[in-house]
Order: C-alpha cells, then sequence, then structure tokens
C-alpha cells in the first residue's frame, strides 16, 4: 500500500479502523479466553484515561519526567509488597514477559560472566513447560536452553533438574504458573536446590505474579512461590495480564540492588553523551507505565481480590462443568488457566466445533487438552461455554461436525 499523497481525516479514518475490527476476536463479549483480559468496561476506560495522560511522555528520560520515575518506583513497591520482596529489593518497569524475562537473564548472564568469571557456552535449566520466552533470550545471548522433561504431576522435575545443571549453568527457572498447565512449580524446592549449588532462581510469574496474591488472601493455599523462598534471585510479573493494566508493562523484580545492577546498560562511547537504559527498550512509552500505575490504584488490594474471585469462580464453574462432560482437568489449577483434555474424543475436532461457534481460545499438545486462560469477565459467560462445550462434544462424539452453521461469531 502507497502512502496517501494528502492526509485524510479523522472521522473517516477512524470508520475505517472500526471496519477493519469487525473481523477480530469478539472479546469484550467474553468469547476470547487467550490475549486479552476483561476485567470489565471501568478498568477499560481507567486504562485509556490514565495512557492518554501520559502519552507523549518518555520512561527513558527520568530526570524530565519525574512523574513518571515516581509513579514506575511506586509501581515497582507495591508489586514487592504482594510479592515479599525483602529490604533491598528492587525492579523495572519493563514492555512484557518476554522482555522482563530477557533482561533477568541478562543480569544472570552477566553475574556469572563478571563475578564467577564463567567462559565458554552458559547454559539455563528450565522446566518443559516454560515459556519459549526462555529460548528467545538465550538465542540473542548464544546460551544453550536445557528444557528438562517435566513430572506426570505436570510440574517441574526438581530432581531431574538438579542433575541438568552443571558448572557453567547460569540459572534454573520455575513458573508461577506454567503457560500450558496454569500449575505453579515447586518452587520452594527449587530453591533448596539453587541455593546448594549457588544458582540464580528466576521465577516467571508473568501470568500469576497479580493473581496469586490476591487468590492467596482469598483463602486459598497456595506455598510460597515469590521472593519468600530465599533462593529466589529475580520474579518476573506481568502487569498487563492478571494485573489488568493496559498493554506494554511487566515487570522485572530482583532480590538485590546488586543483582539489578547487571541488567543495566551504560554506554559512553559515542558523541550523544553517557546513555544509561535499565532494560532493552530505549524509549519506554509513559503511557504504559501511568496506566499501570493507575490501575494498581484504581483497583486496590479489594478491587483485586473481587476480580480474582471472580476469576477463579468462573474456572471451577467450568472445571465442574467440563468434568461432568467427561473431560479430564490437567493437574490441580487454582489461578486463572485450566486445561482440560478428554480420554477419548479428538480435542482438536471439540476445539474446531468450539471455534466455529466463535470461542477464540487455546490448546496444549502434551497431552492434547482445551486451554482457558480466564478473565473476571468469564464469570457472565460460564454457561455460555459449558453449553456449547456439550453441543460440540456430542457433534464430535456423533460424527456430525457439519452442524455448525453460523458465522464464526456468532
Ligand atoms: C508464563 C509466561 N511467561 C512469559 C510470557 C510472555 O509474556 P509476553 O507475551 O508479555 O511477552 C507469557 C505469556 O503468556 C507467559 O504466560
Amino acid at each position: 500500500m502507497m502512502m496517501p499523497k494528502a492526509g485524510k481525516n479523522w472521522d473517516s479514518l477512524e470508520k475505517e479502523m472500526l471496519a477493519r475490527g469487525e473481523g477480530d476476536a469478539k472479546w469484550r463479549e467474553g468469547k476470547t479466553a487467550v490475549y486479552v483480559f476483561n476485567a470489565g468496561e471501568e478498568v477499560t476506560e481507567v486504562q485509556k484515561k490514565a495512557y492518554t495522560l501520559y502519552m507523549s511522555e518518555n520512561g527513558l528520560g527520568p530526570a524530565a519526567f519525574p512523574s513518571l520515575n515516581q509513579m514506575e518506583q511506586e509501581v515497582i513497591a507495591m508489586a514487592l509488597s504482594l510479592l515479599h520482596g525483602p529490604e533491598g529489593s528492587c525492579g523495572t518497569i519493563t514492555s512484557g514477559g518476554t522482555d522482563s524475562i530477557t533482561m533477568a537473564i541478562k543480569a544472570a548472564r552477566d553475574l556469572a560472566r563478571n563475578e564467577k568469571h564463567l567462559v565458554g557456552q552458559l547454559n539455563i535449566v528450565i522446566p518443559y513447560s516454560a515459556h519459549p520466552a526462555f529460548d528467545k533470550a538465550s538465542m540473542l545471548m548464544e546460551l544453550e536452553v536445557r528444557r528438562i522433561p517435566i513430572g506426570t504431576d505436570y510440574l517441574a522435575d526438581v530432581d531431574a533438574m538438579a542433575k541438568a545443571v552443571d558448572d557453567h549453568t547460569i540459572m534454573l527457572v520455575g513458573s508461577a504458573p506454567s503457560f500450558p498447565y496454569g500449575l505453579i512449580d515447586p518452587i520452594i524446592a527449587l530453591g533448596k536446590i539453587a541455593e546448594e549449588k549457588n544458582l540464580w532462581l528466576h521465577v516467571d510469574a508473568c501470568v500469576g505474579g497479580y493473581i496469586a496474591p490476591f487468590v492467596r488472601m482469598n483463602g486459598i493455599n497456595i506455598p510460597d512461590f515469590d521472593f519468600s523462598v530465599t533462593g529466589v534471585k529475580s520474579i518476573s510479573a506481568d502487569l498487563h495480564k492478571y494485573g489488568y493494566c493496559a498493554k506494554g508493562a511487566s515487570t522485572v523484580l530482583f532480590r538485590t540492588e546488586a543483582l539489578k545492577q547487571h541488567m543495566v546498560f551504560d554506554c559512553k562511547n559515542w558523541p550523544g553523551g553517557r546513555m544509561v537504559t535499565p532494560t532493552l527498550a530505549g524509549t519506554r512509552p509513559g503511557g504504559a507505565i501511568s496506566a499501570a500505575w493507575a490501575i494498581m490504584n484504581f483497583l486496590g488490594i479489594d478491587g483485586y481480590k473481587a476480580k480474582q474471585k471472580a476469576v477463579c469462580d468462573a474456572r471451577e464453574i467450568i472445571e465442574k462443568g467440563a468434568s461432568e462432560l467427561g473431560f479430564e482437568i490437567l493437574g490441580h489449577p487454582v489461578l486463572g488457566i485450566v486445561a482440560f483434555s478428554h480420554p477419548t474424543l479428538s480435542i482438536f475436532a471439540i476445539y474446531k466445533q468450539m471455534f466455529l461457534r466463535g470461542w477464540v481460545t487455546s490448546l496444549t499438545t502434551e497431552p492434547k487438552a482445551l486451554h482457558l486462560m480466564l478473565s473476571p469477565f468469564h464469570l457472565t459467560v460460564t454457561d455460555t461455554y459449558l453449553e456449547d462445550l456439550k453441543l460440540s462434544t456430542a457433534q464430535v462424539e456423533s460424527g456430525d461436525t457439519d452442524a455448525v452453521t453460523e458465522s464464526r461469531y456468532s
């Protein structure tokens, strides 16, 4: 497409943009359980307003924008207070989970190089269920990734991971929870190994960091998974997932300032003067920071507790309904992700029927299972989901898979 010679007016552009969105997943109706976190209209409004207030400002310049700097510090302080950050712990807002994970690995690698004087091929040891962001970051930094098979409980196999460690391992990883199964790895046991072997343990709480603390406050028993486990050196926790903040916002947190210092990039060998950046980004969108600060203050502990209760209630209703239809829940999820397999029927065929009924959700491949990452809004559509699941399952069972004729998003 060529750039138009003359600019167009906003009204016509807005119309065209809205028309383009008509083919997108109808997440506002609750039929999407991946990519988007729907905490309701009120939260969306605050996100939008708070984002636009600081949309043009740049987190790259904390001295120019002390407002953003203060908001970032306060977001990090709130994050650390939720995740048992000890005295001296610290962190930074990043653009997302992949960014947070990359920066934690960079810090661990530079610590290994600078303080342990490790050279040659370095590696990280992660459970098979860990997010591909670890592979991406390792590819960038030329690290070897040792993905270790998980147990039959879908959790990290701590003994197998310990055996995979050698004197060139720079990091151990556990997820809280893993994306495919929504289950929290045994972080306490991983922490013990990390301490015994003097290793950096990173907890990937991208998807759990801002839900698990509130689920616990709501009375559900969750084993320690954060800085309360002394072997944990860093945590990634995404604001733009269960923190319900605008997209482009995560947190990477460190047990000490000394650890975090290995993340920071500092360069003065160019004519523009010294440039110090905490994360991979140069320019850091002010809106992502201001929206995060606003949402955390808008919801507060009570608001998050209520939203996360709605998520867990939705999950429990769906778990019960799916079990009654013959599905098997993978493990015992306690947060917002649930995956369920079927002992006899083709999961992919059921997925297709659900997709034709407008549901945009995920799948796991080992075992083949339907996968939902639920939002508070889903509590209002559990009946519809289970009805559609019943119909789809019956169709696949009877081989009558041509029956759905409605459009994808009807
Ligand atoms: C457990 C986990 N880690 C990391 C990520 C990566 O986050 P992002 O997509 O924000 O880069 C995700 C994304 O779903 C995730 O679920």
